[in-house]
């Protein structure tokens, strides 16, 4: 399983996403109520970033580009026009850093 380092925990305030780059795609990391969720980056309607341009309500992300929703902690799509899944990966902190288990994605 590879380990991709996103941030150190504290770079993240709760409600606050970010975009990391993975093995094979991005991915985007969220934060809520102090833990860590982190799907594929990009929006499964179209090309656009959930990490860098998503808006983040609890454990909602909307796309921003036509508003589609996905819940961040099993990446299922919750709305039009989005009706593919994000994949979602697992997420560790370790001494104050956050990794992506990229291997670990459903
Ligand atoms: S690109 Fe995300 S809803 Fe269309």
């Amino acid at each position: 399983m590879n380990r991709i380092l996103a941030c150190a925990a504290e770079e993240l305030e709760d409600g606050e996403a970010m975009t990391v780059a993975g093995d094979h795609e991005a991915i985007a990391v969220y934060k809520v109520d102090g833990e860590f969720y982190a799907t594929s980056d990009v929006c499964t309607h179209e090309k656009w970033s959930l990490g860098e341009e998503g808006d983040l309500d609890g454990f909602e992300v909307t796309c921003t580009l036509h508003n589609a929703r996905f819940d961040v902690r099993d990446g299922k799509a919750l709305c039009f026009p989005a009706t593919v899944n994000l994949r979602r990966y697992a997420t560790t902190v370790e001494d104050g850093k956050v990794y992506v288990l990229a291997g670990d994605h459903e």
